[in-house]
């Protein structure tokens, strides 16, 4: 309770994506502060990640009535909510055209722009809606929203990811605008190279790898070299230092904080 770093006791919090990766950190991280926790996922949920005060909700943030009911859901068991973080996202590397001409199937398709901008773009927005619907009642809320250093400066082979992170970011600023004379902050935070990516997918990896031009059978060591120089602090990030950031946001002493984005990538451009 008195080593907390922020203290969050009793905020009652929906993490979207809260399964795995950085969502999971997240989760862990608010916890420790004191929060209430209400993970909207597709994936299962850990067992061990289960106690008194954390709910989970399996549902596809694409789907309106599936949010809305869980949303409901996490007012009937904690009484309300106080903050959002809309972290689930998803990434296919593609490039515009296959212009090395062999790997037809990492140029961007109809199938990968509608799955980038469904999950990314739509079940943000449908989340946030449901979620504000129950802020603006008690005038008082925060929403985080998972944008990437992509999407606020565009990123090789990463084009329709970085486009969507890119309608994160204007979502915040916009609803940060629109939401503020209600007493609801909306912020934007925004990862670059975090230390779980070689390992996060081999076919991702090697997607994105080809679309850099270096084929798909560089090894992770060799790709990711040059992070030493191009990353200002020399490393990819912890995704602990990502959920400290969001902690941050969400507690009182973020109070003056709204409609931004906030580059967590070590001092990368
Ligand atoms: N990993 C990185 O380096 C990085 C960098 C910048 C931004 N981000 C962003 O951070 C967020 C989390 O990334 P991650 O690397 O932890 O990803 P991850 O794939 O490890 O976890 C994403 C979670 O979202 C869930 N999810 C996906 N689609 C869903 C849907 N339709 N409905 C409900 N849940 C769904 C998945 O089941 C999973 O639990 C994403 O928005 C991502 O774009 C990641």
């Amino acid at each position: 309770m008195d080593n907390k770093w922020i203290d969050l006791t009793g905020k009652v919090v929906i993490v979207t994506g809260g399964s795995m990766g950085i969502g999971e950190a997240i989760t862990a991280d608010l916890k420790s502060c004191g929060a209430k926790v209400a993970i909207f996922d597709m994936a299962d949920l850990k067992p061990e990640a289960l106690d008194e005060n954390t709910m989970y909700v399996k549902l596809d943030i694409r789907k309106k009535a599936e949010v809305e009911a869980a949303v409901a859901q996490v007012v009937e068991k904690f009484g309300t909510i106080d903050a959002l973080v809309n972290n689930a996202g998803v990434t296919r590397p593609r490039i515009l055209v296959d212009y090395y001409k062999e790997c037809p199937q990492y140029e961007l398709s109809e199938d990968d722009f509608d799955f980038l901008v469904g999950i990314n773009e739509k079940g943000t927005f449908l989340v946030a809606q449901a979620v504000t619907r129950v802020m603006l009642e008690k005038h008082s809320g925060v929403i985080v929203n998972m944008s990437s250093e992509a999407g606020l400066r565009g990123s090789v082979g990463h084009s329709c990811y970085a486009a969507t992170k890119a309608a994160v970011h204007s979502f915040t600023q916009s609803w940060g605008k629109e939401l503020g004379k209600f007493g609801i902050r909306v912020l934007g935070i925004a990862p670059g190279i975090l230390d779980r990516t070689p390992a996060n997918n081999d076919e991702k990896y090697r997607a994105q790898a080809y679309g850099r031009g270096m084929g798909t059978d560089v090894k992770p060591e060799q790709f990711f070299k040059n992070y030493k120089t191009s990353i200002p602090l020399g490393r990819p990030g912890h995704l602990s230092e990502v959920a400290d950031v969001v902690c941050y946001l969400i507690s009182d002493h973020a109070s003056y904080l709204s409609a931004i984005t906030i580059p967590v990538g070590g001092g990368k451009d």
